[in-house]
């Protein structure tokens, strides 16, 4: 029997994810994956180690809904931000990764068309193949800004990455609002980086109804390993995402430290603010390296561009040979940058004396 033609048909030509390298043994600096460079704040360890002192909390099912977890997000976390009317809600999910999934599943058929910008996040286009969607790649300008064309596209779902990872820049809400005004779908914003910035499309929720707003507790809270997503829509829409999810899709241990990230959020804000000064920092020195620019940034990464693809691989493969890891991207028009995310500050001077090293033999 042959197992392989019992497998969907569209299959064949979807390419998974990619997940970046993790490199075994002690000593690396992981600049690849634009995790947090911190660890939780003490207050939120200290609270998960509370909690898995009950011991029912592993034995019995989470809430399927979250409605805690909902609740201060809420009524805390989105307090300050003049953002929802009653219209909106929040939907919870295992990681953005997951609330993306289920945004296919609610809207997409097969065959409907999906906009998704170029360069920008892969897993929008890995998810639109596995939903066998007709993919509409619009690429973004030379500098990364939106094209005109942006604004005639039809289509059913429609994906902005804002910051736009890999360059790391928002874009304006003015676009946004006349993209979510012209577009007979529905727009999704992924703020996953959103919290490194004080840009945030969340207020446009108040004056459309076809926007989506995601955002993840992995960058802004160092969360990446518990997996904690969630978007705010549309009433309409998250009860449609709720009916479709998997029932138990986000555990306890996630729903209550998530509730602890946003309880002890403006300790995790000023932790947060070393990134920020720490992207300057970076910014500032790496800038001023002839045929070296550095993107401005609202991430914690920053996109650095070089003269040529040639001394691009060269500063790759060296800076992995001091066991330092950045992000290259193997597409033609991304050959000569390199995307960095922002460490600890002990972290970002080894990067820098590193850099400097090579900077030495190439430039
Ligand atoms: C733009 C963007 N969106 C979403 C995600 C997924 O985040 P999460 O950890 O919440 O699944 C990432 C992760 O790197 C990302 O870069």
């Amino acid at each position: 029997m042959e197992i392989e033609k019992l497998f969907r048909e569209n299959l064949q030509k979807y390419n998974s994810y990619e997940t970046e390298e993790h490199p075994e043994g002690d000593g690396w600096i992981k600049l690849n994956v634009n995790e947090n460079a911190y660890p939780p704040i003490q207050e939120i360890l200290e609270d998960i180690n509370s909690a898995l002192k009950n011991k029912d909390l592993l034995r019995k099912y989470p809430d399927p809904l979250a409605l805690e977890l909902r609740k201060a997000i809420l009524n805390q976390l989105l307090r300050d931000k003049d953002t929802l009317t009653n219209r909106n809600t929040v939907f919870i999910g295992n990681g953005s990764d997951e609330v993306l999934d289920v945004i296919f599943k609610v809207f997409v058929n097969p065959g409907d068309e999906v906009i998704i910008l170029y360069p920008s996040f892969s897993l929008y286009k890995v998810l639109a193949t596995l939903y066998d969607a007709k993919i509409n790649e619009i690429k973004l300008n030379d500098d990364f800004s939106i094209p005109e064309s942006i604004y005639d596209q039809k289509g059913k779902l429609m994906f902005i990455n804002s910051p736009n990872d890999p360059n790391g820049k928002s874009f304006d809400n003015d676009a946004i609002l006349k993209i979510c005004y012209n577009f007979p779908g529905i727009v999704v914003v992924d703020e996953a980086y959103a919290d490194f910035s004080d840009f945030t499309c969340l207020p446009l929720l108040k004056d459309v109804k076809n926007l989506i707003v995601c955002r993840s507790f992995s960058k802004t809270f160092s969360m990446a390993s518990l997996r904690i997503g969630y978007a705010l829509a549309d009433a309409i829409i998250v009860k449609e995402m709720n009916r479709v999810k998997l029932p138990f899709n986000t555990n306890n241990i996630a729903q209550f430290a998530a509730i602890s990230c946003i309880k002890h959020r403006s300790k995790v804000y000023e932790q947060n603010k070393k990134i920020i000064a720490e992207r300057k920092r970076l910014t500032e020195k790496l800038n001023i390296y002839n045929g070296i620019s550095v993107l401005p940034s609202d991430s914690n990464f920053i996109f650095l561009k070089f003269d040529n693809k040639s001394t691009t691989l060269k500063f790759l493969w060296d800076l992995k040979d001091l066991k330092i890891l950045v992000r290259h991207f193997s597409k033609p028009d991304l050959y000569n940058y390199i995307r960095i995310t922002i460490g600890t500050k002990e972290e970002n001077d080894k990067f820098l004396e590193a850099f400097n090293s090579i900077a030495d033999k190439y430039l």
